[in-house]
């Protein structure tokens, strides 16, 4: 039987040098894409795929992740007073069920698998998505929602995918191929940041994931993979040929937050999506190229 997906986690505990100075005081996955913050694409994403209970992997420095989430009293009712209808609605997506964001404690950044294995109490036997808020999906249907039917279809472990540049596998989980059928990928192999002429494929893994909780006993292995880390990738190898494992081609296009370039082209592409914004910012640009 597949069981349903309601539980997902959000690593935020990294240390975003990348970002720097930006994510000296502030936390990376509150930089906003328009003006939204990453955070929130990926808590509305998730919502969008039934996700019901969040878990926030954080550290030091964090703490407006969890506030964005929370009721602003003050603010909110200054808004009201000031009859500010539209600024109050904007703040819509940024309310929350009572109880159902969660946070645990990362102390000391030593990678993304150490990061989901901090959340194992939370994650206790449920099946869960992953999502990395610096990974930013525009799609028509969210890419986790396409995540997760794929999931009802299949059951097991899924990561969304998609093709890289050869020259960039080093930056990314890469896949080794099994079965393809244009959708869905069997993945037979997975390795973390290969160099190009060791890559077994160019299919790269996005930050969107739905796994299986047996996931947490090779991860508390600690084992140190690329960059001396504990590898998300390294754990979920070690699943394949346990439990079904795919690789889903998600229809829509993703953009890395936590790379300059990358953050700086989802500000165009989103606000180019956006009826009120698009116009002007079309004419500006033609102003630059
Ligand atoms: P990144 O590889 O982008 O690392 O992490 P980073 O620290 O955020 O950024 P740079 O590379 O220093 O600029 C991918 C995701 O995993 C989380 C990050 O918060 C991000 O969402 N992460 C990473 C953790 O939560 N803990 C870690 O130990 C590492």
């Amino acid at each position: 039987m597949i069981k349903q997906l309601r539980k997902a986690v959000l690593p935020v505990a990294g240390l975003g040098t990348r970002f720097l100075p930006a994510t000296k005081a502030t936390a990376k996955e509150m930089l906003p894409v328009v003006d939204k913050p990453l955070i929130q694409y990926a808590v509305e994403e998730a919502r969008a795929a039934g996700i019901e209970q969040f878990c926030m992997v954080t550290g030091r420095g964090k703490t407006a992740l969890v506030e964005h989430f929370d009721v602003a009293y003050e603010l909110e009712s200054t808004l009201r007073e000031r009859g500010k209808t539209e600024a109050m609605a904007a703040l819509e997506g940024t309310q929350s069920e009572p109880g159902s964001i969660t946070t645990v404690r990362q102390q000391v950044p030593l990678g993304l698998g150490h990061a989901i294995w901090c959340a194992r109490a939370f994650i206790g036997d449920d099946p869960f998505a992953v999502l990395l808020p610096d990974d930013l999906v525009l799609a028509d249907k969210p890419c986790l929602q396409q995540l997760a039917e794929a999931y009802y279809e299949t059951g097991g472990n899924i990561v969304a995918i998609t093709e890289v540049p050869r020259e960039q596998t080093n930056r990314y989980g890469i896949l080794k191929v099994g079965r393809d059928d244009g959708r869905l990928v069997e993945v037979t192999g997975l390795v973390e940041k290969p160099a190009p002429k060791d890559a077994p494929s160019n299919l790269s893994i996005i930050g969107r994931y739905v796994l299986m909780p047996e996931v947490i006993k090779y991860l508390a292995l600690m084992e140190r993979g690329a960059g001396n880390e504990v590898q998300l990738t390294d754990g979920m190898a070690r699943l394949i040929g346990e439990q079904p494992f795919h690789g889903l081609r998600f229809e829509g296009r993703r953009f890395d937050c936590g790379d300059k370039v990358g953050f700086l082209e989802a500000q165009i592409a989103f606000a180019l999506k956006r009826p009120d914004l698009a116009d002007a910012v079309y004419a500006f640009l033609k102003t630059y190229v």
